[in-house]
């Protein structure tokens, strides 16, 4: 059956850019707010299978029998459950969606395409989320695709692998990928889409590490189910646990060093609880498992009205007469754990084997370019030059990013800036604010001088002692260094 579908979707060109350009502009704005209508109204009355496709998949909308026949193995894909009737009057429905996606790689781009359960809440027909629900591709997923490390590698995890997406982007830079889950749905339909898309992932089953116990990965990715929802009896597998409060993102980061090989990295997409009794990064850095860094980079903090809010309305209650005891039932649990606010970002394991494990625990809430995976990965490097020795410092050839430029801030009219600011354009997007020595110094690495004769040179230029200024510039460039202000500053030396 796969090997049909695959070549009725190859013949009727169902591909990202050819299903985005048929529904233009106006379609993809209207998909985008989970609406139909523009998107079916671009179609008109084209009977294509590429028409067909889009209707039946992104769309979700009934097809009669005989154009479905016209574009897919119609008859294999209702024996397997992916089709069904919708009435008496022969039009099908899809039980699943699958949509053509692209990403780029640094190979060139990869074209495929995902199954998942379809999109809920189209045309505002909200209704409660099943339980089982299996997630498409979302924003998440996307996110944590684009930050994760895409260097080559032996083996890869992809732990609550869902409709299986990280898995496509993990083959194409890992020899070997293994995907978990517990949902017997995803097991199903990542299954499929790994075969669609003629890939060998190997799938278990089962909860966090426990399908993996005794193996080790070179990476490890994850979007877990983490959202800290009240024990209800009932849970959206594809969101919650049976843990408690933000115990399963604990459980990923902190045992995530049992199963990463030497050199190995974990990257999670979380939420994590801002509780009464601590500060958080005191807590987060608390989960450090023995020997690894650490780098938690929030990203966003909600309260706990908005957070409850936005889950409440992703499980379709918006307007069900449960919200309101939903509501305050969620209040009265983060409460009792003494949940003030709710941090959402990023956290990396690194199995770095250093004697002090570098803990980074901050706040990022601005504008980043993704991917930022590429930045993350300097970032480990970035650590062991940041702690060389003076001596050894003075000695390297710093190569300022081409991207960073410099901002002035000031008083219009003003003789002087009141700041100076060095911006990053890429990654991680980071500024720092500078004297007018640190901006000569840092303007002046063209991996050409030495730093220590560039501070030299500045000193003497600002009639300053050059002593001094090295004594003020270093832990500065160190921050600079740690912030990935340089090209490679490990080959400085
Ligand atoms: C937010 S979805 C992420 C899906 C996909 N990896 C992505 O990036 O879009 C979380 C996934 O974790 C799975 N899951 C839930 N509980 C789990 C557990 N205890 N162990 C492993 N996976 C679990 C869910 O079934 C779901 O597929």
């Amino acid at each position: 059956m796969i090997n049909e579908l695959r070549s009725a979707l190859a013949t009727a060109g169902f591909t990202t850019d050819a299903v985005l350009d048929r529904i233009g502009e106006v379609g993809q704005a209207g998909l985008q707010r989970n609406c139909t209508v523009p998107a079916s109204e671009m179609l008109g009355d084209d009977e294509s299978p590429l028409a067909t496709l889009i209707r039946l998949f992104p769309l979700n909308l009934p097809v009669p029998e005989a154009q479905v026949a016209a574009a897919l193995p119609c008859a294999a894909l209702m024996a397997e459950g992916l089709l069904e009737p919708v009435d008496d009057h022969g039009r099908i429905r899809a039980a699943v969606d699958l949509r053509p996606y692209s990403f780029e790689t640094a190979h060139g781009q990869w074209d495929g395409w995902v199954i998942s359960d379809p999109t809920p809440g189209l045309d505002y027909r909200t209704q409660p989320t099943k339980p089982d629900y299996v997630l498409g591709v979302s924003p998440a997923s996307t996110t944590l695709a684009q930050i994760t490390i895409d260097s080559r590698v032996g083996s890869a995890l992809d732990l609550g692998t869902g409709c299986g997406v990280q898995s496509l982007h993990l083959s194409t830079h890992a020899d070997r990928v293994t995907a978990t889950d517990v949902n017997p749905r995803v097991l199903k339909l990542a299954g499929l889409t790994a075969e669609l898309n003629e890939l060998d992932i190997d799938l278990r089953d089962g909860s966090l590490y426990e399908p993996v116990r005794h193996e080790k990965f070179d990476l490890i990715v994850t979007n877990p189910p983490y959202v800290m929802s009240p024990p209800r009896g009932e849970r959206l597998v594809y969101r919650e646990t049976g843990f408690s409060g933000d115990d399963l993102v604990h459980d990923v980061v902190s045992q995530s060093i049992d199963h990463l090989n030497e050199g190995g990295i974990c990257q999670v997409l979380a939420n994590w609880a801002i509780t009464s009794d601590q500060p958080w990064q005191e807590r987060l850095a608390s989960w450090a498992p023995r020997g690894a860094d650490l780098w938690v980079i929030e990203r966003e903090r909600l309260d706990p009205y908005a957070y409850i809010e936005m889950w409440l309305t992703d499980a379709g209650l918006a307007g069900d007469p449960s919200w309101d005891a939903r509501y305050r039932e969620w209040l009265d649990y983060f409460a009792r754990l003494g949940i003030e606010g709710v941090g959402m970002g990023w956290i990396t394991v690194f199995n770095s084997g250093r004697e002090l494990p570098q803990i980074t625990i901050e706040s990022w809430p601005h504008d980043v370019q993704q991917p930022v995976g590429p930045f993350i990965a300097a970032h480990q490097q970035n650590i062991a030059a940041a702690q060389v020795s003076d001596e050894v410092l003075l000695a390297g050839f710093f190569k300022l990013r081409k991207d960073i430029v410099q901002e002035t801030l000031g008083a219009p009219g003003a003789e002087d800036p009141q700041y100076i600011v060095l911006r990053q354009h890429r990654g991680l997007k980071r500024a720092q604010q500078v004297d007018t020595a640190l901006a000569g110094v840092l303007g002046a690495c063209d991996g050409s001088l030495p730093l220590g004769v560039i501070i030299d040179v500045v000193a003497g230029l600002l009639d300053t002692d050059a002593a001094e200024q090295r004594a003020l510039l270093l832990p500065k460039i160190r921050q600079a260094i740690m912030d990935d202000f340089f090209d490679s500053p490990s080959a400085a030396w």
